[in-house]
């Protein structure tokens, strides 16, 4: 069997260099003159672990073209994977995988054999029944399930471990529109994953749906952990590691994405939850949860800046640490970080930056409202605040010495619990989120709460 794989980005590429690993010859289609180049170069045209090598390595497998033809015409499964960016009504795009499938279709018309048409970017329900097959079908004079076969087959991977997850997958996803369709699929994906992952195949509809549905309940879980995470904070003791560690004991949660921090970011998490309130408004239906879960991760930016107003001085130097969407990461999309810094920077403060990764991209997407240093001791100097934004292990190496600076005392506010050793360090004010920070005045609340109080309870709260 020959494999197309369309669309060579961020998921694309290493696709591709994964067939051409386990023994296939594939060819890449990109619509980028540089993507192609690089490729048929032997190199990789995205940064992502290990891609590099695995392309070097099968460089005799593995060639990519401008034609969308040429490369249909020349195997026997083709993979879409082009991007489906969100619309403005919450909403992906079709414009991209349309114009694909227009190429796509145009050479099935000039094919004998059968050819199996497989969407793997990130779509809503309904798309490739009521959009794309038709589009194959008027290109290609063909009928979709007699002369070519179609199904819809995401992958579930994090940057940073694209090809360790498509090659080890939990499950593969398979939405067929026939039985044909769909079994030559799960044969060709029995020889490629490494770890005998079992297929759950279904009709297409269910399939887009069970792609957006994983996404937006991790998310649910991650949004969860970050609810505890600030209850934590206002009881004495309060510890969110402590419930979430037991809570992950209970095998029907299990500890997985559920870490109280800075929620999530990057670019597929934070547009599932948008997406999939999209499709069930459209539908008649509800989806609350989603959209509660979508506004308290985009709240996050925002209570902090609210935080550090309480602590700092106006027009004082605030450091974050880690600007990327998390750790070991160039991408800056969506990053919590970034809308921090956005929102500190409006609020009056000098906002620093250092990421080992991300730099250049921060500075790009927040020009003059970040300077970013490409020195973490000089980021270090300069702060009378530092936020550790995501787990990098660069920053959990940091010792107290090297927070001191020109400032009597500076404020550490700890998002991942990383430093506790920073703790009672005379020249540190040490802030752990999700912990409590301030045993007496959350005995106080909660003796107000349970012995009564004269205040009002406006005033309760207020304090
Ligand atoms: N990146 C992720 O973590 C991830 C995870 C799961 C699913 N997805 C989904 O996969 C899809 C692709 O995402 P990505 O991050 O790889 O995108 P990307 O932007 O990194 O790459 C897309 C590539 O497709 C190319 N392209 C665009 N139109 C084309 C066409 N008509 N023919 C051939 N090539 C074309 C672009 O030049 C680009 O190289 C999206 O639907 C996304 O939601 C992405």
């Amino acid at each position: 069997m020959q494999i197309s794989v369309i669309g060579l980005g961020k998921l694309g590429a290493s696709m591709a260099a994964c067939f051409a690993h386990r023994g296939f010859k594939v060819i890449g289609v990109d619509i980028s003159h540089k993507v192609v180049d690089a490729i048929n170069n032997a190199s990789a045209p995205v940064q992502e672990t290990g891609l590099n090598e695995m392309i070097k390595a099968n460089r005799d497998r593995l060639k990519a073209t401008l034609s969308h033809e040429e490369a249909v015409l020349n195997s026997d499964i083709s993979f879409v994977i082009v991007p489906t960016p969100s619309d403005e009504r919450g909403a992906f795009s079709l414009q991209y995988v349309s114009w694909a499938y227009k190429e796509i279709g145009r050479a099935l018309a000039k094919k004998k054999n059968y050819h199996n048409v497989v969407l793997t970017s990130t779509v809503l329900p309904g798309s490739t029944r009521q959009v794309l097959i038709p589009i194959l079908e008027k290109e290609s004079g063909k009928k979709a399930g007699k002369d070519f076969g179609v199904c819809y087959s995401p992958e579930f991977i994090a940057l940073g471990s694209v090809i360790e997850n498509f090659l080890n997958p939990d499950f593969t996803l398979i939405g067929e529109l026939d039985e044909r369709s769909g079994s030559e699929l799960e044969k060709l994906y029995a020889m490629v994953v490494e770890n005998k992952a079992p297929s759950a195949r279904m009709s297409i509809e269910m399939a887009e749906l069970t792609k957006i549905a994983v996404n937006t309940f991790v998310t649910t879980k991650i949004t969860f952990a970050n609810m505890l995470a600030e209850i934590c904070e206002n009881i004495p003791g309060g510890d969110v590691d402590v419930v979430t560690r037991a809570l992950g004991l209970d095998s029907r949660i299990g500890h997985k994405y559920l870490k109280g921090g800075l929620g999530y970011g990057g670019p597929c998490f934070p547009r599932d939850n948008i997406a999939l309130s999209f499709i069930a408004k459209q539908l008649g239906v509800q989806a609350k949860l989603a959209e509660v879960t979508d506004s308290m991760n985009r709240s996050i930016p925002n209570r902090v800046t609210e935080k550090l107003k309480e602590i700092l001085r106006p027009n004082s130097t605030v450091a974050i640490l880690g600007l990327a969407y998390k750790p070991f990461s160039h991408v800056t999309e969506e990053s919590q970080s970034l809308y921090i810094a956005e929102a500190l920077s409006k609020a009056g403060y000098r906002v620093i930056g250092y990421d080992p990764l991300a730099g250049e991209m921060a500075l790009q997407e927040l020009h003059g409202h970040i300077v970013v240093l490409d020195n973490l001791k000089e980021c270090l100097n300069q702060a009378e605040a530092v936020l550790i934004a995501t787990p990098h292990p660069e920053f959990e190496k940091l010792e107290a010495e090297d927070f001191k600076n020109q400032y009597r005392k500076v404020t550490v506010i700890d998002f991942w619990r990383m430093m506790k050793k920073l703790e009672n360090e005379d020249h540190i004010n040490y802030i752990a989120f999700g912990k409590s920070n301030d045993d007496t005045a959350n005995t106080k609340r909660l003796k107000q709460i349970w012995l009564g109080t004269k205040e009002k309870p406006s005033e309760a709260v207020k304090s």
